[in-house]
């Protein structure tokens, strides 16, 4: 089966730059990207490209080739179904925020109004394919409502999970580790799985397309986000014990990273891990585990969230503690809200959290992120409700350079590893702060050496 027209259901920081690469690579296919987001679809179409909704080297070039040739962003979501041969869900799965399994499970809402919409526009044979992250057996909930709902034709499900991360979204889609497709052990399934894999195979190595069942598809996603999550928390429980002990989180992390059993990827201690992605899924597999009565596997994997919260909570206290027990009424200058560099994306970044115990200590902070807008560290302040907006209105300003932030603070704090805040004239700031001087490095990415001879007291995250 040959598709001709894709439909992709979703134009976040997945359906986005994952549809604008299968355009460019594939230009004999329609791709049309829908969402219910007017503001984020207009943005998608700013004839300056420049303005795209989502910060990601490269996609801008991307999008640039392939808009108005054979990639289009529209609301018309009921339009774009009924086009298609192939539609992709790539729609938002967060925490549930109610009812049972607040807090845990991934809210489906979002999948399951997609699945009947699809259901009722579809006047043509379909293959349906879960993009999204969704805990394991979804595939089979959407095909109940597809049959039930539908007008009769025929649905094939897949599950192909996205495992981009943002940041290095363009180079992980140009050349993936590998492309996972699951889908039915029917012969109709298995012809799905070929279509899905002959789109692929236009620019990834088929040595690299994986097919499986759908339920080892769905599962290797949450399964992938666990182990990496994983990581990142097993450093930084040992940055603690670097910090007591006199050892550098740095030199343990190489020393381990070089055995090739362990490898050096994901191992960089830093004030906790962020992002939309690691929170929510593990919860969701914390969920899922229990809902099959598996505790001990799910305390094992909730684990990886309870040592990450501590984390966060831990770089927030020491810097109280550092600045002689009170940041009342002192100015901290944060350096980043991004969750990690090369993204304007926020979601559940460190930042948040450590700006939150901050102000609850009555300090006033000075934001400054390259690609970070004013708007959204308030809306990301708001959105915890631990204070009045206007309380973290006043608490909170957003500088227009780092400089501006740093100047009379008592204290900077680098949340974000952006790759300019090395690059900084460290004295210009040094000489414009109050003495002494703090520096609180929670990405372990300046000179330390180079920082205390300027006359900062410099503190990393795992070492004294
Ligand atoms: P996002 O919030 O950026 O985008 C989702 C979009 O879907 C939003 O613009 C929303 O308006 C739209 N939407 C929701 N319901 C809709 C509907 N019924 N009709 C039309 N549009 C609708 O989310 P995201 O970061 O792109 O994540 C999407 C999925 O991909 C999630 O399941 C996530 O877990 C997964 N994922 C994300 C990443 C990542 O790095 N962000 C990586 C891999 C997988
Ligand atoms: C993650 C997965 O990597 C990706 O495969 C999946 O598709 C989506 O979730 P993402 O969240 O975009 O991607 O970024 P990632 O690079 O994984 O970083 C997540 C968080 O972990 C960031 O806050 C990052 O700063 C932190 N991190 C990562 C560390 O603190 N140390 C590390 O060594 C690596």
């Amino acid at each position: 089966m040959m598709i001709k027209n894709i439909c992709c259901i979703g134009a976040g920081y997945v359906g986005g730059p994952t549809m604008a690469v299968i355009a460019q690579k594939c230009p004999h296919i329609k791709v049309t990207v829908v969402d219910l987001n007017e503001k984020r679809i207009s943005a998608w179409n700013d004839k300056d490209v420049n303005n795209i909704p989502i910060y990601e080297p490269g996609l801008s070039n991307v999008v640039a080739e392939a808009r108005g040739r054979n990639l289009f962003f529209s609301t018309e979501v009921d339009k774009a179904i009924d086009e298609a041969d192939m539609i992709f869900i790539s729609v938002n799965t967060p925490t549930k925020t109610y009812g049972v399994g607040k807090g845990m499970a991934a809210d489906l809402k979002y999948i399951e109004l997609c699945a009947r919409q699809i259901a009722r526009v579809s006047k043509t044979d379909k293959i349906v394919v879960e993009k999204s992250t969704l805990p394991v057996r979804t595939a089979q909930a959407i095909k109940d409502i597809l049959e039930h709902t539908g007008n009769g034709v025929n649905f094939q499900i897949l599950s192909n999970p996205e495992f981009l991360a943002e940041g290095t979204a363009i180079e992980d889609l140009f050349a993936p580790d590998r492309v996972l497709i699951g889908g039915d052990v029917t012969l109709e399934g298995q012809k799905a799985i070929q279509a899905l894999v002959d789109i692929y195979a236009n620019w990834v190595p088929k040595d690299r397309i994986l097919t499986t069942n759908v339920w080892s598809s769905e599962l290797s996603k949450l399964t992938a986000n666990a182990f990496l999550a994983q990581r990142v928390s097993s450093i930084n429980a040992l940055s603690e014990l670097c910090e007591k002990t006199g050892a550098d989180v740095n030199e343990v992390a190489r020393a381990i990273g070089m055995d090739s059993r362990i490898g050096s990827k994901f191992l960089k201690s830093s004030v906790g891990f962020g992002g939309s992605c690691f929170q929510k899924d593990i919860l969701n597999l914390v969920y899922i585990a229990k809902s099959y009565g598996l505790n001990e596997v799910a305390d094992y994997w909730e684990q990886v969230i309870i040592m990450n919260d501590h984390q966060k909570r831990r770089f927030a206290k020491n810097i109280i503690k550092t600045l002689y027990n009170t940041v009342s009424g002192k100015k901290i200058a944060f350096l980043g809200w991004a969750f990690k560099k090369d993204t304007n994306d926020t979601r559940e970044s460190a930042a948040i959290y450590v700006a939150d115990d901050l102000l609850s200590e009555q300090a006033t902070i000075a934001v400054f992120d390259p690609k970070v807008e004013e708007d959204q560290i308030q809306f990301d302040l708001n959105y915890l409700e631990t204070r009045s907006e206007e309380a973290n209105n006043k608490g909170v300003q957003v500088a227009s350079s780092a400089y501006d932030a740093c100047k009379n603070a008592h204290a900077i704090a680098v949340l974000t590893e952006w790759d300019e805040f090395k690059t900084y004239d460290w004295q210009k700031i040094y000489d414009n702060m109050l003495k002494p001087a703090f520096v609180f490095d929670g990405r372990n990415i300046l000179d330390k050496q180079a920082l205390e001879k300027i006359g900062f007291v410099y503190q990393g995250i795992g070492s004294r």
